[in-house]
Parts: structure tokens; C-alpha cells; sequence
């Protein structure tokens, strides 16, 4: 059995069309199926629906073999301990600091704040400039806006949500796309199989760029 780590949303959606390509089509659809496991057209595949950070988790510890995980979602994470064969290509956007243009920040030592800390931490680190780091689960955005902090380091693509905020992009951290992850001791247990998967997901990308 090959289990193949996803997450709801747009990295399920985009990942759909590369699947298809590997001949794998689900048999429930997660936006209406509450099932978490899901069962494909090959009786040999499943497709399990967690939570986009969770992925890592799942695919390191092997309960997973394979996963889709945002290149923001990689970092993180961190550790070697993840195999990254392909380029999705997918759910692309950039890593960024945002915050008010041409305003003095409320605080000495610059509030940042973010679901994205060890990022975070070591952008700055880099820079040598000493910032304290606020954990958020979400609505980053919000945080300037209620004086929580002088800037927030999200994931930016249109730019729309910066804007309807009245917010800016100021720095540019990394540019994001999904990535295909591989649990390590499934790549030499379940070789052929897994690099027969790769082959056809990588000829997918390559297809559609
Ligand atoms: P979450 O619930 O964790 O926010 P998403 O489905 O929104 O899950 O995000 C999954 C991945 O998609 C992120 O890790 C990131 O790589 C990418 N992503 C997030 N937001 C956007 C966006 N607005 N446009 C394109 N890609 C995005
Ligand atoms: C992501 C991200 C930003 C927004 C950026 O949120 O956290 O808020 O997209 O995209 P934009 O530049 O095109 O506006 P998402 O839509 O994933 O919402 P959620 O993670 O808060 O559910
Ligand atoms: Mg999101």
C-alpha cells in the first residue's frame, strides 16, 4: 500500500491533475467526505487528508509515504530527514515581509509577527538585526493593523490581502512552490514503485511547464 499525504484546499486541487497523470484518481472527494482516509481507483494507493503543516510530520515518521507539502511549510520543519524529488510547481507565491510603508514601528526592538517563527528567526538572525518573533496560527494581516506587531512574514501571491488590509510587501524571504516529499526508508523498501510514482509526477510537471 502506498499512502500519499495531502491537504485540503489548493494543494489538493492542484495535485489532483499530476495524480491523474500517474493514472491515481480518488474515490471520495474531501470537501464533501468527512473520511480522512481515501480510497483511489488503484487498490494499491490511498490518499490521507491532513493539515498542510502536518505533513512533514506524517511522511518523516513513515506514516506516509509520500506527501505534497508547501516549500514554506518544508522550512520550517526542517531537518534532513525528508526525501524532496520533485517540483510541483504548484501553489506557487513568495515568503515576505509585510507591514505599513513609510511608517516608524511602534516598537524598539521590531515586533514580527507569524505562523512562521524558525523562518523568521533566521532570516533576521542573518541579518544580524535582533526582532522578537509573536506566534500566530493565522490572520497574520491583522496583527499591524491592532498594534500586535510592527510586521508580519506571510506568504504573499496577488497581494490582494496586503492590499485590502492596507498593507505592503517590504522584503522578499523566498519564492514558494509545493514540493513532493519522501519518506526515506519507503524510498529503498517500496523502490520500484516509488520512483515508477516519481517518474510520472515529474513527466506531469514537465508536461504542463
Ligand atoms: P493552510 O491551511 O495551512 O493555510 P493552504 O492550503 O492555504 O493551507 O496552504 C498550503 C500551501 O499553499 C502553503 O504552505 C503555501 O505553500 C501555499 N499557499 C498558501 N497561500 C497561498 C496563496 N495565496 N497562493 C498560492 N499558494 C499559497
Ligand atoms: C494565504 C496567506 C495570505 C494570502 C495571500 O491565506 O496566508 O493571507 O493567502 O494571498 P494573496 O496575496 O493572493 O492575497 P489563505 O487564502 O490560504 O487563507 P488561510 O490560510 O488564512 O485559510
Ligand atoms: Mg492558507
Amino acid at each position: 500500500m502506498l499512502k500519499i499525504a495531502l491537504s485540503k484546499g489548493r494543494i489538493f486541487k492542484e495535485t489532483l491533475p499530476l495524480l491523474a497523470h500517474a493514472g491515481i484518481i480518488p474515490v471520495d472527494d474531501p470537501d464533501t467526505s468527512r473520511k480522512l482516509i481515501l480510497d483511489t481507483n488503484q487498490s494499491d494507493v490511498q490518499l490521507v487528508i491532513i493539515r498542510a503543516t502536518d505533513v512533514p510530520t506524517y511522511v518523516e515518521y513513515g506514516a506516509a509515504d509520500i506527501g505534497v507539502a508547501g516549500k514554506d511549510v518544508l522550512m520550517e520543519y526542517g531537518g534532513e530527514e525528508l526525501y524532496e524529488p520533485v517540483d510541483l510547481q504548484i501553489a506557487r507565491c513568495r515568503l515576505m515581509v509585510a507591514g505599513f510603508a513609510n511608517t516608524i514601528p511602534h516598537h524598539k526592538r521590531l515586533r514580527i509577527a507569524t505562523k512562521y517563527i524558525n523562518c523568521t528567526q533566521r532570516y533576521y538572525a542573518e541579518r544580524g538585526e535582533q526582532v522578537e518573533v509573536i506566534k500566530l496560527y493565522g490572520s497574520m494581516e491583522l496583527a499591524p493593523l491592532v498594534g500586535l506587531a510592527d510586521r508580519i512574514v506571510d506568504v504573499v501571491d496577488t497581494g490582494n490581502t496586503l492590499r485590502a488590509n492596507g498593507l505592503e510587501p517590504l522584503e522578499h524571504i523566498a519564492d514558494i512552490s509545493s514540493r513532493l516529499v519522501v519518506n526515506k526508508a519507503t524510498m529503498k523498501m517500496k523502490h520500484t514503485q516509488v520512483k515508477a510514482f516519481i517518474a510520472k509526477i515529474q513527466e506531469a510537471v514537465n508536461q504542463r511547464n
